[in-house]
């Protein structure tokens, strides 16, 4: 097993389940074998790979009972969702399921509450995956789900959005991991760095003023923020209703009038602009891995 990397954001909205899927998608397109695991009870990720959140077993099953099989739980999305795509890896999920809402009690009266993720985990064969991607519900930093998230991650990687909010999350996630790490739960536990989301129009978001103040922040903590950024585009919604990866390509027409006035109309595929973005994001994940 390479590495376990979630997404972890109080608020809600802010890309965390969209970007999950496409470091996912691209990871296994280039080869990777990936498990995503769904820790957010509004199942998106799990109906986005394929309706996965009908499936009898969950991570519920998985955190709430301790002799529970791991692999019961662990379903392949199949080849259709990377529709004519070739891939070279794969994708399995652990979807998440309603009663993922029952977790937080369930887990309080547990020993070792904290661990259970991480316990179930190391059952898994190491051989089994080179990534592993959490995603996780927009829960209060401390909640228990999400310390189960922060406990089994060697990496937590930041989506955020543009906007107060979301920078007011960042600031609180920063402190946890800090506590996360003197404390022991996790000593080894880092953040990957900061992908901005749904970043609208052109602008050069070093302007803005929560912008100046959160890079200052980031800064003096060293926290990386990528290069790479995530315009707000259409697309996403479409491609998570079909159950298809972003990155398939979509078929356009074009016409064009010839100076005789005769109008030709052609077909062409091509990636779309949000594939692009992320495709490019995920170069840059990798990158950062070899070095
Ligand atoms: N780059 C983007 N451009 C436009 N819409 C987006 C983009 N990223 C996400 N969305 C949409 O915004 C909503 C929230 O994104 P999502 O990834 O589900 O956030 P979270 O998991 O943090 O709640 C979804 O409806 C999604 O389709
Ligand atoms: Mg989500």
């Amino acid at each position: 097993m390479k590495k376990i990397i979630s997404a972890v954001l109080r608020k809600g909205g802010t890309g965390k389940t969209t970007t999950i899927m496409a470091l996912a998608d691209g990871l296994a397109i280039r080869g990777q074998k990936v498990l995503c695991i769904d820790l957010d009870s509004q199942m998106n990720m799990s109906m986005a790979y394929g309706n996965f959140h009908l499936k009898q077993n969950s991570i519920f099953n998985v955190l709430v009972d301790k002799n529970f099989n791991i692999y019961d739980a662990i379903y392949p999305v199949p080849q259709e969702y990377f529709s004519g795509l070739e891939v070279k890896g794969k994708i399995d999920i652990l979807p998440a399921n309603s009663f993922v809402d029952l977790l937080q009690k369930e887990l309080e009266q547990k020993m070792r509450k904290e661990e259970r993720l991480l316990l179930a985990l190391s059952k898994l064969d190491g051989n089994d995956y080179d990534y592993i991607l959490i995603d996780s519900g927009p829960l209060p930093i401390t909640d228990i789900v999400i310390t189960n998230v922060m406990v089994a991650s060697d990496e937590i990687l930041l989506p955020a959005r543009l906007e107060e909010f979301s920078y007011k999350g960042l600031e609180l996630v920063w402190p946890r991991v800090q506590m996360i790490v003197e404390e022991e739960l996790n000593p080894e536990l880092k953040l990957n760095g900061v992908l901005y989301t749904q970043v609208v129009g052109r602008r050069k978001i070093s302007n803005c003023e929560i912008i100046k103040n959160f890079e200052t922040y980031a800064k003096e903590k060293g926290i990386y923020i990528y290069n790479s950024q995530i315009r707000s585009l259409e697309g996403i919604v479409s491609s998570q209703i079909s159950h298809q990866t972003i990155y398939t390509p979509r078929k356009y027409n074009r016409t064009a009038t010839l100076k005789d006035g005769t109008i030709i109309k052609k077909a062409f595929t091509s990636q779309t602009e949000i594939a692009k973005d992320y495709d490019a994001f995920v170069n840059e994940f990798l990158e950062r891995e070899d070095k």
